[in-house]
């Protein structure tokens, strides 16, 4: 069952963990089964640092926001880029990165053999056919559809975006859009920040992004 999106971006009345993401990373072994059904996917485009880091900001909004369904947002957020494992590999920065990326072929692609791949490993790890259900409704356009369909695929998108902001996310997405650091920090403030969906979302971007600019000396490196 997934929760209604309110108006975005969506308010939380609760105190939001604006720290660096490596002081809380995700607790709980609950999900390392699917982690060790999942290893050889998380070796492609950088997922085994960008899906544990977006699981960890994943789960700090779900403490912003108790009412998602937090197994729902924790699955979809580890599983939903493993599809990139399964599409090729040298079309992933030529096409997955590049000109009108968003909505290339190869993002389509990605989220398929996402949904593909969460119904191949959850089902025998005993997760119920509804939920996988309402993972692959996440996975399945998480980069290439224009509206969130839940607060559970809201948190999902904030997370997948929040990662950036973190200094491991920009040293790595930085590289696949050819920019430098400081154009790339200019273009989360500018392009990255107003597509967020949540309040907690903009208020950690805001504080990671400028930790991230401070430490990379982006005012001067530019
Ligand atoms: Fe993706
Ligand atoms: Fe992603």
């Amino acid at each position: 069952m997934t929760t209604p999106l309110p108006a975005t971006p969506v308010p939380t009345p609760y105190d939001v963990d604006t720290s660096p993401i490596s002081l809380t990373p995700s607790s709980g072994a609950d999900v390392d089964p699917i982690w060790a059904a999942v290893v050889r996917e998380t070796r492609t485009r950088g997922n085994d640092i960008h899906l544990p880091i977006s699981l960890a900001y994943a789960e700090r909004l779900c403490h912003a926001y108790p009412a998602a369904e937090r197994l729902l947002v924790r699955v979809a957020i580890l599983l939903h880029d493993t599809g990139w494992a399964r599409v090729d590999e040298d079309r992933i920065i030529s096409e997955g990165f590049s000109g009108d990326w968003r909505t290339s072929a190869i993002r389509y692609e990605h989220e398929k053999q996402g949904c593909l791949i969460a119904r191949e490993v959850l089902p025998p790890l005993g997760f119920a056919d509804a939920f996988v259900d309402d993972v692959c409704a996440i996975v399945d356009g998480h980069d290439t559809r224009e509206e969130a369909k839940s607060l559970e695929d809201a948190l999902v998108r904030d997370a997948d975006r929040l990662w950036r902001f973190d200094h491991a996310g920009i040293a790595l997405a930085s590289g696949w859009f050819r920019m430098d650091p400081a154009t790339y920090t200019d273009r989360l403030e500018h392009e990255i920040v107003p597509e967020l969906l949540t309040e907690a979302g903009i208020a950690i971007a805001t504080a990671e992004l400028e930790r991230s600019r401070a430490l990379l000396k982006t005012a001067v490196l530019r």
